[in-house]
């Protein structure tokens, strides 16, 4: 999911560009714009800490642009792509050190298992848009 400070930018392209040339397959991608609630559901898990608000406000700031991507080891490659959720200590090179803002307007989120991936790609795309 390519966040709101990334798509307002004007970094949807590059995003998913790299995206590409690092070898994942696109089955679905929409543009679209969370209510705050909306946010806050697709964030549940973090609802017990102190970021949580602030995030749900930030992410339903503006459009974003989910995907359901495709490739071998693809939660794992992708993290490495995107790196670490800090910009600041983001590697060279990586989605995060070259597009995020900060913690939070950090350009990108990635699932962190394959079970996530299906539950967060079910949140955004019916069945007959994952072709
Ligand atoms: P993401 O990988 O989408 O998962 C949870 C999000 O919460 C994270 O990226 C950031 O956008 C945000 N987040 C995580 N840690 C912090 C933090 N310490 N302060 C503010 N936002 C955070």
């Amino acid at each position: 999911m390519i966040k709101p400070d990334a798509v307002s930018a004007g970094n949807t392209g590059a995003i998913t560009k790299m995206i590409e040339e690092a070898g994942f397959r696109i089955v679905a991608m929409k543009k679209t714009h969370l209510t705050k609630e909306r946010a806050g559901q697709f964030y549940a898990i973090h609802k017990e800490r102190p970021f949580y608000n602030d995030l749900c406000t930030y992410m339903s700031s503006g459009p974003i642009v989910p995907m359901i991507l495709e490739k071998e080891n693809a939660v794992e490659d992708f993290r490495k792509l995107i790196g670490s959720t800090d910009p600041q200590k983001a590697a060279p090179g990586t989605i995060r050190n070259l597009f995020a803002k900060s913690i939070e307007a950090n350009a990108i989120h990635g699932s962190d298992s394959d079970a996530n991936a299906e539950i967060e790609g079910n949140f955004f795309f019916s069945r007959l848009e994952q072709y």
